[in-house]
């Protein structure tokens, strides 16, 4: 059983202050979650403020309708498909969707991939936004190990 894999980005349309924004991520996150979850959809979201970059996992169907019913999503736009493949099992098999708004607690994570400034995906090879996204999974998988462990 392989498994499909779509990473693509999007221009974020949604106005406002990073309250609104973080909001604004909470809401889809929840209704990803929530979906995802009865599809068998795995992944992860980076928002950037401008931009939006994510990676869809699962059944090739499910991927492909959950893709087409995001695309059509008002609160963004320019939606861009930068790679699909086939793999050999999930990259993020822990998250119905995962994901995080840029903030300086994950600044050394983008600035280890070279991001120093804002991402501008239409500029930047889907590789690197796929290891960017796997480093932030594993950076937010270590700090919260280490919280448990703490308390
Ligand atoms: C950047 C972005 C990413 C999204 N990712 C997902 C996702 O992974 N899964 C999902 O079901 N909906 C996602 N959505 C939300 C969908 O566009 C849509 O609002 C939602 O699936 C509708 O769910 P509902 O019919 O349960 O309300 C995303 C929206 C945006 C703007």
């Amino acid at each position: 059983m392989t498994v499909h894999q779509l990473i693509y980005y999007s221009r974020n349309k949604t106005p406002g202050d990073d309250r609104t924004q973080l909001i604004n991520l909470r809401e889809i996150l929840s209704a990803s979650q929530r979906n995802n979850g009865r599809d068998g959809i795995t992944g992860y979201l980076i928002f950037d403020k401008s931009w939006f970059v994510q990676i869809l996992e699962g059944d090739r169907a499910k991927v492909s309708e959950t893709y087409t019913r995001i695309a059509r999503d008002t609160r963004h736009g320019m939606s861009t498909v930068m790679n699909t493949r086939d793999v050999a099992e999930r990259s993020f098999p822990e998250w119905t969707m995962g994901g995080a708004m840029r903030s300086i607690d994950v600044q050394e994570v983008y600035l280890s991939h070279g991001f120093g400034g804002p991402i501008d995906p239409t500029k930047v090879k889907w590789e690197k936004l796929f290891a960017l996204a796997l480093d932030l999974n594993e950076f937010e998988r270590t700090r919260r190990s280490a919280h448990k462990q703490a308390s």
